[in-house]
């Protein structure tokens, strides 16, 4: 049963609009389709729910088991694509204080080697203390400078506190299944050692080790997560626009963006999802925006920024549109209570839920912004548990393919991120990098 329903009542498109692209959503579909299983294409996350590597999915169970047992904190070294999926599932499936919560069952989570900010690291090394600690250090091309500079430090950390072979069964990599200084070492080491497959760029690759292994060590049901993908898998595989609301939601964003709405805003009211947003902006951001062409991917949590952002989507220059998460069955909910003086003249919501009064400001927010001229599509996810999530990531990251063929870039290369890091380089006197 899926999780998903969209709406794209308020977008100011009808669906006669939507069909004009048929044709091309039907190539997009097979062109990504006829190469799913190509090694040399980065399509390996469309049968990924189907056909992941179920052996290395019990060594992902085991180890976190290990982790569990053995660590009080766990330390997650990445940046993009090899840590924004599992902070975004770990931060929506857990309490939204995790790492204060007392008398825990799983670590203490933290990601670090997504900048190079030194009081990050000190900030993190007073935090940790004495603690048990394991790491898991996830690069694809095991070269990146930030999660490079992290694990020299806590791999050094960890030899000087338990000795080198402790500190061996305390570090997990996430890499290249050949290829790559990180593999290398992991092989020299005898790390263990888990494989982003090469079919698969970072900001597809939730739902392989690089989100599964920190994702399960959070304590969270990592089979309930494949099998809401395998649900969207199923489910999205209609080629026809028409039965696809996925391909609905691929289509929409680019007419918006002919139309000028060329800045798209996934809107939450869920603080939870925040890193879910984050995942979300690069997920698009990376996949779309190249060639001078790109829907910029913005993020709102509502109803925090209507008190900072809601002035310009309600009143700014009119190239915006939302994309509003609602989640209809709340975790857990409050009522609110009558008072009898009702000094702050809250009582016309007594005998509320905080949930209700959540669902009515969407609801006025929405209106709102649709006379504001901001168009609207609304996902609506039954309940925020792994099952729904695995399903939205499935969901998104399809729809980011298609969108990213209908806008005519190719939605798996990152030409652009490499720009900063040859001037980095440069500056930083790396060799080979001296013109
Ligand atoms: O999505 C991507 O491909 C990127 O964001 C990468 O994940 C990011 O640059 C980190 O690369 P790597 O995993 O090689 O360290």
């Amino acid at each position: 049963m899926s999780n998903i329903k969209v709406s794209f009542e308020n977008t100011g498109l009808d669906k006669e609009e939507l069909m004009k692209y048929s044709e091309q959503v039907e190539q997009a579909h097979d062109e990504l389709h006829n190469v799913a299983d190509d090694e040399n294409e980065f399509v390996g996350w469309l049968h990924l729910p189907t056909n992941y590597d179920k052996e290395e999915f019990e060594r992902i169970k085991k180890s976190a088991e290990k982790i569990k047992k053995d660590s009080e904190v766990f330390l997650v070294i990445g940046i993009g694509g090899s840590y924004l999926g599992a902070r975004a599932v770990i931060e929506s499936l857990t309490n939204t204080f995790y790492n204060l919560l007392p008398n825990r069952k799983t670590p203490q989570i933290f990601f670090v080697g997504n900048n190079i900010s030194p009081n990050y690291i000190n900030d993190l090394l007073e935090c940790i203390g004495n603690k048990d600690i394991s790491i898991n250090v996830i690069s694809k091309s095991g070269t990146t400078t930030e999660p490079a500079i992290a694990f020299r430090i806590f791999r050094e950390f960890l030899e000087s506190k338990y000795g080198i072979d402790e500190a061996r069964r305390r570090i997990y990599i996430t890499t290249d299944k050949e290829k790559g200084a990180l593999k290398k070492l992991a092989n020299e080491e005898e790390y263990e050692t888990f494989v982003i497959p090469d079919n698969i760029g970072g900001r597809y690759s939730v739902l392989t080790a690089v989100g599964l292994l920190p994702i399960a060590v959070a304590g969270i049901d990592i089979d309930k997560l494949m099998f809401g993908a395998k649900t969207a898998e199923d489910k999205y595989n209609e080629k026809t626009v028409k039965y696809n609301e996925c391909y609905q939601y691929a289509v929409t964003r680019n007419i918006l963006d002919k139309r000028g709405k060329t800045t798209e805003i996934l809107v939450n009211y869920e603080p939870k999802m925040q890193y879910f947003t984050e995942w979300w902006k690069q997920l698009y951001g990376e996949s779309e925006g190249k060639d001078h062409k790109g829907i910029f991917p913005a993020g709102a949590m509502f109803t925090t920024d209507l008190h900072s952002l809601g002035q310009y989507i309600q009143d700014g220059k009119r190239n915006l549109f939302e994309t509003v998460i609602s989640i209809e069955e709340p975790e857990t909910d409050i009522k609110i209570k009558k008072d009898a003086d009702n000094v702050d003249g809250l009582n016309f919501v007594a005998d509320k839920t905080m949930d209700y009064v959540n669902k009515k400001a969407m609801e006025g927010t929405i209106e709102a912004h649709i006379s504001g001229g901001v168009p609207n599509i609304l996902i609506t996810l039954k309940k925020l548990d792994a099952e729904a999530l695995g399903e939205l990531i499935y969901f998104f990251e399809l729809a980011c393919g298609i969108s990213g063929k209908i806008l005519g870039v190719n939605p798996f290369n990152q030409p652009g991120v490499e720009a900063y890091k040859k001037n980095m380089f440069r500056l930083l006197g790396k060799p080979g990098y001296e013109s």
